[in-house]
């Protein structure tokens, strides 16, 4: 099983050694996906730094050489890099550039592929599969890069995708991990937790990055975590942000911007309808739900004062909202 592990270890290895040298050594790897790279803004040490690839657009190429270097088919397909198909085998990834998604420690357990355009049919992103190596829910992509800045900056910037850890890297910002596109889960929140308790959620800013940041909020709070929420302006993400200005605004932005969750649930009610006593009413036991998840009772009162002074509403109604919320749960 071990052996297994590391066989599939090593042939995830070989595939982001073949996709990087698809990029830099071939005519069509360069034009092609190298140009692309150049153009979203990132530079050559950024693009080796993160072990960025392509694949080209054919049937069979790296399942053909994988298995000349004497890589077992059966273990290729295992990777999700090879696909078997009524006796058939081809690329699971064609025609796009890749990004190698690495554990903690820097092994490679899988890779997102992206197509270069988006007027295609196809899935924008393309990942592996789950298998024996890769859990989904159990990494966050950038972490072998951000351990150290996660530490030593004791915050950790949670961001929806893969190149917007890479353009925040390049703009210094190094502590900052992805959840993939995928709803964060317990597991990912226990890694930054190793490093820091400190997080704050850089989503998109749509209405899909919005509801994504209500959804981890409550679970990074169950956790035992801070979290602060940071909004972009509408059609932004932290990658096209970050490309737009110098190091410095980013970092301000960052700061000046990051609101704790009440605040943030706060101002999502004023941006609809603050004058509805129901939406009002609404938003207030949503808080209170959020606050009753807290394991720490402390940090759960200073909730509530907040709570109260933000909301105008008196902080008698809340704590006994807050006790039938959390009535036999201790
Ligand atoms: N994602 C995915 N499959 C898709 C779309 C998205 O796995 N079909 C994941 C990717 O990890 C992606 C993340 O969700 O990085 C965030 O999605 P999105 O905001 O749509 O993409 P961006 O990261 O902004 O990608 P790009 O800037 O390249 O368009
Ligand atoms: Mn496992
Ligand atoms: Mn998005
Ligand atoms: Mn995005
Ligand atoms: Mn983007």
């Amino acid at each position: 099983q071990a052996d297994e592990r590391e066989s599939l270890f090593l042939i995830n290895e070989f595939a982001r050694d073949y996709f990087e040298r698809m990029l830099h050594e071939t005519q069509l790897g360069k034009s092609i996906g190298l140009s692309y790279f150049k153009e979203r803004g990132f530079t050559q040490d950024t693009i080796k730094k993160f072990h960025l690839g392509y694949s080209p657009d054919v049937w069979d190429a790296f399942t053909q050489e994988a298995i000349q270097k004497g890589y077992k088919l059966e273990l290729l397909e295992k990777t999700g890099l090879s696909i078997v198909k009524e006796n058939k085998q081809f690329d699971r990834f064609k025609g796009r550039v890749m990004f190698p998604i690495h554990s903690m420690s820097g092994r490679t357990l899988g890779f997102g592929g992206r197509i270069l355009r988006t007027d295609k049919k196809a899935a924008k992103y393309l990942n592996s599969p789950e298998s024996p190596v890769y859990h989904k829910s159990q990494v966050l992509y950038g972490l072998h890069y951000a351990k150290q800045s996660m530490a030593k900056e004791d915050r950790c910037y949670l961001v929806e995708g893969y190149t917007d850890v890479i353009q925040m890297h390049q703009a210094g910002i190094e502590n900052v991990v992805s959840s993939s596109g995928t709803a964060l889960t317990e597991q990912q929140i226990r890694l930054i937790l190793r490093l820091t308790k400190n997080i704050t959620v850089l989503f998109d800013g749509d209405e899909a990055g919005m509801r994504a940041a209500l959804r981890g909020i409550d679970l990074i709070l169950a956790q035992g975590l801070n979290v602060k929420v940071c909004t972009f302006p509408e059609g932004e993400d932290p990658d096209s942000f970050a490309r737009k200005h110098p190091t410095e605004d980013i970092k301000a932005f960052l700061n000046n911007k990051a609101q704790d969750f009440i605040s943030f649930k706060a101002s999502l009610l004023m941006k609809e309808s603050a004058n509805d006593p129901i939406q009002k009413a609404a938003t207030i036991r949503d808080m209170v739900e959020s606050i009753a998840k807290i394991p720490d009772r402390i940090q759960q009162e200073i909730y509530l004062q907040e709570c109260s002074r933000i909301m105008d509403i008196s902080e008698n109604v809340l704590y006994s909202s807050l006790a039938q919320l959390t009535a036999g749960q201790s």
